[in-house]
Parts: C-alpha cells; sequence; structure tokens
C-alpha cells in the first residue's frame, strides 16, 4: 500500500503555519451533523449546523459542542443556561446549510415544535438531547460549551441514516461495516 501521509509543523515550529491546511487535516476526521438551538430572554431562537458535537459522560449524562467565538449568535448561546442538539439524518443536508448561513428568522418554514424552555426542536431529526449548560472551556478562536442532558429523544427506525460530513462535504452514511 502506498504511503500518502505528509508531515506538517504545527505553529510552534513553523511560522508558515498554513490554516486552510490545518483544516482540510482535520476534515479527515468524519463526523455526523447538528443543529444546536436555544433561545433568549426576548424569545427570539437561534439555531446553528455544528459538526463539533460529542459525548462526554454517562454519569452525569454529559455533551459538548465548540462555536468560533466570532460566530453572530455566540452571544445568545453564551447567555442562554440551556441548549439543543438535534442529530441531522441523512435527508437534512439542505437543514443543514441553512442553518449554516447567518439570517435573522432562521426558522421561518423550517418544521419544529418548542422545548419546556422555548427551545427549538427539529422535525425529522434522528433525535434530540435538552441540555443545561454545564461549563464553558476556552479553546482558543472557539469555546466548548459542556452541557448536561436533562432530557432527550431518539428515532428508533433503524435504516434511518445520519448526515455525514466528511473532507468538506456530505456523504451517505448508510451503509456500515460488521
Ligand atoms: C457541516 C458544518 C459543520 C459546522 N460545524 C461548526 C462547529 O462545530 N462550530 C461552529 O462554530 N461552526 C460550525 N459551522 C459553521 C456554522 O454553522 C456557521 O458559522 C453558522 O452561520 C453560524 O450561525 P450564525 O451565523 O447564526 O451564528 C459548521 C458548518 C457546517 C456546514
Amino acid at each position: 500500500m502506498t504511503n500518502t501521509s505528509q508531515a506538517h509543523d504545527t505553529p510552534e515550529q513553523s511560522p508558515e503555519f498554513d490554516q486552510r491546511d490545518f483544516r482540510n487535516a482535520l476534515g479527515h476526521f468524519g463526523t455526523g451533523v447538528t443543529v444546536i438551538t436555544t433561545v433568549d430572554q426576548s424569545g427570539q431562537t437561534y439555531g446553528v449546523t455544528v459538526s463539533s458535537f460529542n459525548s462526554v459522560s454517562l454519569s452525569p449524562p454529559l455533551v459538548l459542542w465548540s462555536q468560533v467565538k466570532a460566530a453572530p449568535s455566540h452571544q445568545a448561546f453564551i447567555q442562554s443556561p440551556y441548549f439543543v442538539v438535534n442529530i441531522l439524518a441523512e435527508s437534512q443536508k439542505d437543514i443543514s446549510n441553512h442553518f449554516a448561513k447567518p439570517n435573522d428568522d432562521k426558522f421561518k418554514g423550517i418544521a419544529h415544535h418548542l422545548s419546556p424552555e422555548g427551545i427549538p426542536i427539529l422535525e425529522g431529526t434522528l433525535g434530540h438531547f435538552i441540555c443545561k449548560k454545564e461549563n464553558d472551556v476556552e479553546g482558543g478562536d472557539h469555546l466548548i460549551f459542556i452541557g448536561r442532558v436533562m432530557s432527550y429523544s431518539y428515532n428508533t427506525a433503524e435504516d434511518t441514516a445520519p448526515l455525514f460530513f466528511w473532507k468538506g462535504k456530505y456523504h451517505s452514511a448508510a451503509d456500515h461495516i460488521s
């Protein structure tokens, strides 16, 4: 097998650190796609497409995600005590693209209902987690949000595949290896 990997220095070793190339390297880690939603004190709702979601702890039940500090919705996520993680299905590529762009009324025309806290829960997803913010942690140009899952729900239909993101593109994750 041909070895196609290439070594690159990180900034400490190289002044010519190439951010684009670093992103390409990170993109080799395939992920699912979520839309994370919240609401502010005035009732304004927010939703952002996020691939940095992950599980943290079973006891207590903790999850995390990170948000770039420059995002227009960042202050809302800092201030709100709650967020909801919506796991996108393979059929929801358009939803992913929709929530990845700034928009004053992101939920117009998007099927959803509200959690008891008033946070949008998207329809047609593989599941969602309603979280209370436990902590946030500095992470360079991102802030890492850690949430305690208060309640969750998931789709039990076995044939519903997740939306999969790898090397900057959406892929089908329907096939599995055993
Ligand atoms: C597949 C995908 C994954 C993304 N993951 C993240 C992420 O983990 N964290 C983040 O801050 N932005 C992420 N983004 C970018 C945000 O979705 C984008 O900046 C969005 O416009 C933010 O919403 P806002 O403009 O309403 O603040 C991702 C975008 C895409 C398409």
